[in-house]
Parts: structure tokens; C-alpha cells; sequence
């Protein structure tokens, strides 16, 4: 029997997790299934039940069930557990073990795929729900100059803000009025783009040397990304970042890091 996995989400029709770790598979060598499986939205803890009990071995997690699959876990990783959303499990001698790889995937996407060096820069962060949480320590990992936060809701911001003050971090909340730029990376972490549209941003955020990434991506550019790009920055999908966060699960449950370059161009051409 080879090993099972899958991806949890509702709806889950469209997810490409399928794919991507299809070709990883391929790619390394690794004799797996990976599926699709829809929970449904009152049923996320049974549909993981059930999946233990047939044997699967691993679950990427997706809309809307992260925090519950946080809540559910018996171990969480550190940047798991900062996070307070889970998008990995291990199932593995009885324990469900969480993970979270979408920071560290927005991170090494920026840095190895677009090729930005995070260091020293000025960075941006948009929004302040599930996903902003989970990128706010892998991008301070990165030892940028200054993290700014903003947000419709300023104190979901400055909550986010006191969750993570530390010694050497140069981290603020605002509102999108007052915003202060140029910033050298925007990351636009809002769900916004789901609803076809995007935060009030001010033009000056934005220079030529900008890098704006939406997490989101599709086969259009999103609200942001378009709006970034007319203001001369250079915008960025979040499919690299999809790409990279699936990287880090496949090594962790496999003990083999896949190789991304080729499996994102394929995915940019519509040939994955
Ligand atoms: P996710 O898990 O995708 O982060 P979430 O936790 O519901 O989803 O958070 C959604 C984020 O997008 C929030 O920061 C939300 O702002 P509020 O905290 O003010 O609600 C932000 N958001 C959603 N729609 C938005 C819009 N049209 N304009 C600006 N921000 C928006």
C-alpha cells in the first residue's frame, strides 16, 4: 500500500496541492498518494478521524479549517504554535502533530524565487487575521530594518503587535490612512482579494524597486497586484509561496526536499 495524504479544505475543488506534490513525488521518487477531501465546515475533527483511522500519514489543511486544525493537534510546532494555525499534520504513533509552513514559504519565496533580499529592508505587512499571523516571524526571522503592520481594524494590528515586541524589533501597527511610505516590500496578507478587491493603499507606498506580493493568486492579477503594478512596483502572486509552503510539508513528511524552480515555471505555463 503506499502512503496517503491529502489536502483538507471546503471548497477544495480548485486546490492545486494535488498537483504540486504529484510532481514532487515524481521528482524525488517518493511512492505516495495525495488527494483532495473535503470536510464538511461542521466537520473537521471527524473528517481527521477518519483519515487516522484508514491509515493516512499526513493532511495539508486549508480554508476554513487552520485554526481548528491547531486546536486539534496534540503537539504544534514553535512557528506553528505563533501562528495559531496549523496547514501541516504528521499522523504518526497515535499523536497528530501540527505544523505551519506558510511563512516559511512566503519567506523563501521572496527570497530564492524572486531573489529579494529581506535584510535591512522596510517591509509592509497588509492585514491582520490567520494569515499575517503566520508570516510575522519567519519575515522578522529575516531581520528586516522595520515591520509595519496595517489593518482595517487598527487593534487586531496592535494586538499582533504586542504578540510579538521583542528586544531588536522595529514593529508598528497603523491604519491604512496612515500609512507612510516607500516600503521595499508590500506583502498584501488581506483576504481582500477574494472579494475582488483590495485595501485603500496610498500610491507612495509603492517605488520601482518595490516588491508587492499577494498570498492570493489566480489566473488574473488580483486587485493589488494590479493597482501595485500601475503605481511602477513590481508585483508578485502568491503561487511561488503555494509552491514553497508544499516544498516544506513534502520534507518533513518524506525526509527529501524537492526541487521548486521547475515545478513553479511548469505551474506558470499551465503545463502542471
Ligand atoms: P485569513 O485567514 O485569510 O487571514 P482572516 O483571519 O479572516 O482570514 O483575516 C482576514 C484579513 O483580511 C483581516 O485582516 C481583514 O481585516 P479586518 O481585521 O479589519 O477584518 C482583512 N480584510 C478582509 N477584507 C478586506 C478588505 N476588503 N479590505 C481590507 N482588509 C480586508
Amino acid at each position: 500500500m503506499r502512503d496517503r495524504y491529502c489536502v483538507i479544505g471546503n471548497p477544495i475543488g480548485h486546490s492545486k496541492s494535488p498537483a504540486i506534490h504529484a510532481a514532487f513525488a515524481l521528482q524525488t521518487g517518493q511512492d505516495l498518494v495525495y488527494e483532495r477531501c473535503l470536510a464538511p465546515l461542521d466537520g473537521f475533527d471527524a473528517t481527521v478521524g477518519a483519515l487516522v483511522a484508514a491509515g493516512c500519514k499526513g493532511a495539508n489543511v486549508t480554508v476554513p479549517f487552520k485554526l481548528a486544525a491547531a486546536a486539534l493537534c496534540g503537539t504544534l510546532s514553535a512557528r506553528a504554535d505563533a501562528a495559531g494555525a496549523v496547514n501541516t499534520l504528521t499522523f504518526a504513533d497515535g499523536q497528530i502533530r501540527g505544523d505551519n509552513t506558510d511563512g516559511a514559504g512566503l519567506v523563501r519565496d521572496i527570497g530564492v524565487n524572486a531573489g529579494f533580499a529581506l535584510g535591512g529592508k522596510r517591509v509592509l505587512l497588509l492585514g491582520a487575521g490567520g494569515a499575517a499571523r503566520g508570516a510575522i516571524l519567519p519575515l522578522l526571522g529575516e531581520a528586516p530594518r522595520e515591520l509595519v503592520i496595517a489593518n482595517r481594524s487598527r487593534a487586531s494590528a496592535d494586538a499582533l503587535v504586542a504578540r510579538f515586541a521583542g528586544p531588536g524589533r522595529l514593529l508598528s501597527a497603523c491604519e491604512f490612512v496612515d500609512l507612510d511610505g516607500p516600503f521595499d516590500l508590500v506583502v498584501n496578507a488581506t483576504s481582500a482579494s477574494l472579494a475582488g478587491a483590495m485595501p485603500p493603499l496610498p500610491a507612495a507606498i509603492f517605488t520601482p524597486h518595490t516588491l508587492a506580493l499577494d498570498m492570493m493568486y489566480g489566473n488574473q492579477p488580483t486587485p493589488f497586484m494590479a493597482f501595485a503594478s500601475g503605481c511602477g512596483a513590481i508585483a508578485r502572486d502568491g503561487l511561488g509561496m503555494l509552491v514553497e509552503q508544499a516544498a516544506e510539508a513534502f520534507a518533513q513528511w518524506r525526509g527529501v526536499r524537492p526541487e521548486t524552480a521547475t515545478i513553479l515555471e511548469r505551474m506558470r505555463s499551465n503545463s502542471l
